[in-house]
């Protein structure tokens, strides 16, 4: 007998407010064609200062994704909080989410691991599955990116928006190994240097005007661009490899919504079928660790989850780190 992880519900929040591609045109030398063109980004959520918090957009996407499965909050063992752009260092959101929905047998952290956190925090989950740690878990994605954006870089301020997506994870019994879930997660610090942002508060350093330079994100987005196209088509056809089964078995394939462009590569690389892979990032632009689950809670409302999909999840983003795994979705169980 094994255990492994099945996705049951899902939720987001995205703030209200929008800032259309036309916005940004008064704002730094740009052009909506411009980053349509490059980006496939229309328009992206930005947050409400001070109440649109990470912290608060992830208690609602939580709350929402409890709400979608129907459990009792009492039930979850485990939640996990991935967060670039956290508004505290303590209490830890996860702790904030715990008090919030009354999850009072929960143990919880938070993580940071850019875009991919996510992907790592259904990593970890599994892994409590596999060693009947935990059954069932609450998993979550939010940013607050206009915090840390430079608004007179237009090679960053285009790309990114604000928002929170959360999953529960139920520890499923299966009969063989190969029903089992299969992920794998690779991390290049070598390559670091490619897209960074130093945090704000370091004493001794606060008055320094170069320093202030890095406490927003700072990217060479061409070396991304080729570490996204180059490594996510080989982690996706490595994962499909160790699980055995073929591309065409996949339902859906959800990926990382950074950049249509990207999208479009990773799939012709690997030879999938652009109906299996869904993209919103025209709305929301790049959320980071919030792009996969705001992703999947749009193709639940828009009725894609008929019946249980085997789907395959990927990022990649700052670290370098980049993963994929395989699992289902069961959320009309
Ligand atoms: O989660 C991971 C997060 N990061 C990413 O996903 C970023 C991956 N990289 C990208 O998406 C693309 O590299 C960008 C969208 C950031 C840039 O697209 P590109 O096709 O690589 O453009 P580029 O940087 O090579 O710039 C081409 C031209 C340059 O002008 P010149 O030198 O050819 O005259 C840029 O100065 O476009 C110019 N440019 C812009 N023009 C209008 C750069 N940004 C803009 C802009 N509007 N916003």
């Amino acid at each position: 007998m094994f255990y492994t992880a099945r996705i049951i519900g899902i939720g987001s929040y995205v703030p209200e407010k929008i800032l259309s591609n036309k916005d940004l045109e008064t704002m730094v030398e740009t052009n909506d064609e411009w980053i349509v063109e490059r980006t496939g980004i229309e328009e992206r959520r930005i947050s409400k200062e001070g109440v649109e918090t990470a912290s608060m957009m992830a208690v609602e996407a939580s709350k929402r994704a409890i709400a979608d499965c129907g459990i009792n909050p009492e039930e979850l063992d485990l939640i996990i909080v991935a967060s670039t752009t956290t508004n505290l260092i303590s209490p830890t959101i996860s702790c904030v989410i715990q008090a919030e929905i009354g999850a009072k047998n929960a143990f919880g952290y938070d993580l940071n691991n850019a875009c991919p956190g996510f992907l790592t925090a259904f990593s970890t989950v599994e892994a409590y599955f596999e060693a009947g740690l935990a059954k069932k878990a609450l998993i979550v994605g939010t940013e607050v990116i206009s915090n840390y954006v430079d608004w007179t870089d237009r090679g960053t301020c285009i790309l990114f928006g604000d928002g929170a997506g959360a999953c529960v994870l139920e520890a499923k019994e299966v009969e063989s190994k190969e029903e089992v879930n299969t992920v794998i997660m690779h991390s290049d610090g070598v390559r670091g240097d490619c897209l960074t942002c130093e945090h704000g508060r370091q004493l001794g350093l606060m008055d320094d005007p170069e320093f202030l330079n890095k406490n927003t994100f700072s990217m060479d987005g061409k070396a991304v661009f080729k570490f996204a196209v180059t490594e996510t088509p080989k982690v996706i056809k490595e994962v499909l490899e160790k699980a055995d089964i073929k591309k065409e078995d996949i339902d859906i394939y959800i990926l990382h919504q950074a950049n249509s462009r990207i999208i479009e590569s990773i799939a012709s690389r690997v030879g999938i079928d652009m109906n299996k892979v869904p993209m919103n990032l025209n709305k929301y632009g790049n959320t980071s660790s919030a792009s996969i689950p705001i992703l999947m809670d749009e193709m639940k409302k828009n009725g894609m989850f008929k019946t249980t999909q085997k789907v395959v999840l990927s990022s990649f983003g700052a670290g370098v780190v980049w993963g994929a795994a395989i699992t289902n979705i069961d959320i009309n169980r």
